[in-house]
């Protein structure tokens, strides 16, 4: 393995770093892990398959490292990020067509964020929008904003003092309540909004192209706060201006005449299209990243200037190419099934695989506002996830059925001694029951378990599930085609318990649940008939058996 895995620590690899966070994905492994695994099961010059490539990080890590790639996923989303992490792009030629399509509607879209200041013109950087709702009560019609500070759980309604929850106070529409301005480029002025911070004369009558995706019930993700937001398709998640904006610059951008740069500006416009959103949550402290994972909206959220976020974002990713430059042909992507992978048999020398954790994220959903402007849909009938609602509900047995099949394509594509390594993470027992399943249904024997910790819990690892119990690391199983599962002196579950905090500390980590739960499944699956556990077992095992200091469990009784 790439890092001693009977120390306890597993794979530590920071979520950090350039390469990485230029666009957003949903549960992106850090490139770093994934070179070690390259570099500890590969050779320069082999060919590294990952079926199920999200964002593409293994096509990176395969091009740091000298090696080619072939990467699968379904999501049309994930096949154009992933394609533009991993073909080279000339930074100069880029930085011209940014200047291209600014000549081309730059003007018309900054006048549209123009608005007046004392000393003259300034520019929105920002308004600041919130629900305005009614009281139960007395029927009161009031802004959320005004209850800030005292928080939107239970709200005293500002005419007759009563108390209601959000849910039950009815949206009756939304306003503008706090104007961010530039003047001058340097100044910034925080101010209470006026008609012309609205630039409604300015918005252009026709638009061009823009996403008339619907949304509705049969989505996954669809909440009843979305309809009483008005949001019925996908353009509806953006406020008139910032879909005028958008489309635009994605009008613009699909102008450009050389296709490696037509898909770079449209990476550059996915890249800020969640921001350019309604989505866009505003802060108390200061703006953070749109939550992964979700179409959530909130009450109080963001209209940023477009023209702003895209400079931004395409100095990032000018940067991008320059400094992390992929080589030649090195990498192909496929958008296709992981059941159906477009290779020879026996032509692929490792598989490094992260797949869907069972319900964890709806990838089709969350990635809507990317595949709505690409105007490119996934199918969702092929999608390996399990599901309850929605227009194509999935049984676990379903998931596991998917997973089945793309592991037995990773066999049938891989050499006789090829090997692959998953990547997986679930705080539910069946989930980890159904991927044991398929990979053996598939004739793939574990080789070898430890952990990867890429440091942050993300926001849904740590959404629904209290205090520390946040499963922060991965584990990393290691299989190969067919023969004799490596044996280990069989740990009953405590014993693993005893034995990951033991080994956790040593490796001079804080023993949380989290990382124990990743361990000590780690530690199961190594054994031939090892079952793993759910979280909240996990969890129960060490508040029966140890004492915790902090956040760290000890191995005192
Ligand atoms: C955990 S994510 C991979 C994230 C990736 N490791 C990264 O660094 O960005 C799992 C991916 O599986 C994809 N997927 C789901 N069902 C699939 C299928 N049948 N075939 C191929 N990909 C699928 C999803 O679209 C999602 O991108």
């Amino acid at each position: 393995m790439p890092s001693n895995s009977s120390d306890g620590g597993g794979i530590v690899a920071s979520r950090a770093g350039r390469v990485y966070g230029v666009h957003a994905y949903h549960t992106k492994v850090p490139p770093a892990a994934i070179v070690a695994c390259l570099e500890a099961f590969t050779e320069p010059g082999d060919l590294v398959l990952d079926p199920f490539c999200g964002s593409g990080m293994t096509g990176v890590a395969a091009g740091l490292t000298g090696r080619r790639a072939v990467l699968v996923d379904l999501s049309p989303a994930a096949a154009h990020i992933a394609s533009n992490y991993t073909s080279p792009c000339d930074p100069a030629a880029f930085g011209a067509a940014v200047e291209r399509v600014l000549g081309a509607v730059g003007e018309k879209i900054a006048s549209m964020y123009e608005t007046a200041v004392p000393e003259g013109r300034g520019v929105v950087e920002h308004l600041v929008w919130s629900d305005v709702r009614r009281c139960p009560s007395c029927g009161t019609e009031q802004s959320l904003w005004e209850h800030r500070e005292a928080g939107l759980r239970r709200i005293r309604c500002l005419g007759c003092r009563a108390e209601a929850s959000k849910a039950e106070m009815e949206v009756v529409g939304e306003a503008p309540v706090e104007a961010n301005v530039s003047v001058g480029g340097r100044k910034r002025l925080v101010r209470d909004p006026i008609p012309a911070d609205l630039g409604e004369d300015r918005l252009p009558r026709d638009l061009p192209w823009v996403p008339e995706v619907r949304f509705d019930a049969s989505r996954p993700m669809w909440r009843r706060g979305h309809e009483d937001l008005g949001i019925a398709s996908v353009e509806d998640f953006y406020s008139r201006r910032n879909l005028a904006a958008m489309a635009l610059l994605w009008e613009a951008a699909s102008g450009e005449r050389d296709p490696r740069l037509r898909s770079a500006l449209r990476f550059s416009l996915t890249a800020i299209a969640n921001r350019a959103s309604r989505r866009y949550q505003w802060n108390a402290k200061r703006p953070t990243n749109v939550l992964g994972g979700t179409l959530y909206v909130s009450s109080l959220r963001y209209e940023w200037n477009v023209l702003s976020l895209w400079r931004r974002k395409v100095r990032a990713v000018e940067r991008l190419f320059r400094e992390s430059p992929m080589p030649p042909g090195a990498v192909e992507v496929h958008k296709a099934s992981a059941t159906d992978i477009p290779l020879p048999d026996g032509s692929v020398d490792y598989c490094f695989t992260d797949p869907p954790f069972g319900g964890h994220i709806v990838y089709s959903d969350s990635s809507l506002l990317w595949e709505a402007w690409l105007d490119d849909l996934t199918d969702v009938e092929k999608e390996a996830i399990v599901v309850g609602g929605g227009g194509s509900p999935k049984s676990i047995d379903d998931y596991r059925e998917l997973l089945a099949d793309s592991f037995a394509e990773v066999v049938r594509v891989l050499k006789p001694d090829g090997l692959t390594t998953v990547v997986f993470q679930a705080s539910d027992a069946k989930v980890w029951t159904a991927v044991q399943g398929a990979t053996r249904d598939a004739g793939l024997s574990l080789l070898d378990a430890t952990t990867l910790d890429k440091g942050q819990p993300s926001f849904k690892q740590v959404k629904g599930m209290r205090g520390e119990r946040v499963a922060t690391a991965d584990v990393v199983l290691t299989l190969r085609k067919g023969g004799e599962v490596a044996r280990e002196p069989v740990a009953t579950p405590l014993e693993a318990a005893r034995w990951a905090i033991r080994h956790t500390r040593a490796a001079g980590h804080e023993a949380t649940t989290g990382r124990i739960f990743a361990s000590v499944n780690a530690r199961l699956l190594r054994q031939n008939e090892g079952e793993a556990l759910g979280l909240a077992e996990v969890a129960r095992l060490l508040e029966e058996n140890f004492t915790r200091r902090g956040q760290a469990w000890d191995l005192a009784a």
